[in-house]
């Protein structure tokens, strides 16, 4: 069975999170940065997982934009959705009803949350100051849920 995980990453938070993903997958997978590679024939593969980290509330517009584009067809697959994200546990789970279209959620085998951290380097003016003052975060931190990539890897290695 082919597998993919795409993935929009925007301070290499996802990025990291999508490879360590793959290593646990017993058949391997195509891993896929869609700000590379936007057009990706889906019908090539029978597991396909999506993964976008959150900023302001929302998952990444080209994650967005792909899934509005391939909506019917990841809805016929087996389709597992992620988001890297800083919220809390409890805050996370709520904010993943809200940044996926919902009929996707409710088809998709698996839908969790995968963490992820601040990297000041990484950030422009502006992101640093509404981390500073928003968040409260003045130095970089990372805080990967490995607990929820094992999960997911469970899950995709039981349909393969
Ligand atoms: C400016 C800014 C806004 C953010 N907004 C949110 C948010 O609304 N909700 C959230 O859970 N995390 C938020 N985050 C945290 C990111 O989702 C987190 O840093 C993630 O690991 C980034 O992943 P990436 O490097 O793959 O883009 C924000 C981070 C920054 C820098």
């Amino acid at each position: 069975m082919k597998n993919v995980i795409i993935y929009s990453s925007k301070h290499g938070f996802t990025e990291k999170c999508a490879e360590m993903l793959k290593e646990g997958l017993r058949d391997g997978s195509n891993l896929i940065n869609l700000k590379d590679n936007p057009i990706i024939d889906l019908n090539d593969y029978q597991v396909i997982i999506l993964g976008s980290s959150v900023y302001a509330g929302n998952i990444q517009k080209d994650m967005k934009e792909f899934i509005n584009n391939n909506l019917k067809v990841l809805l016929e697959k087996n389709t597992g959705l992620f988001t890297c994200n800083m919220h809390k546990r409890e805050e996370a789970e709520d904010q993943l009803k809200k940044v996926f279209p919902l009929e996707l959620i409710e088809r998709s085998f698996v839908v969790t949350f995968f963490g992820g951290g601040f990297d000041f380097s990484k950030m422009n003016f502006i992101e640093k100051q509404i981390v500073k003052k928003i968040v409260k975060v003045t130095e970089n931190v990372e805080n990967i849920e490995q607990e929820n990539i094992k999960m997911m890897q469970e899950k995709i290695n039981a349909l393969v």
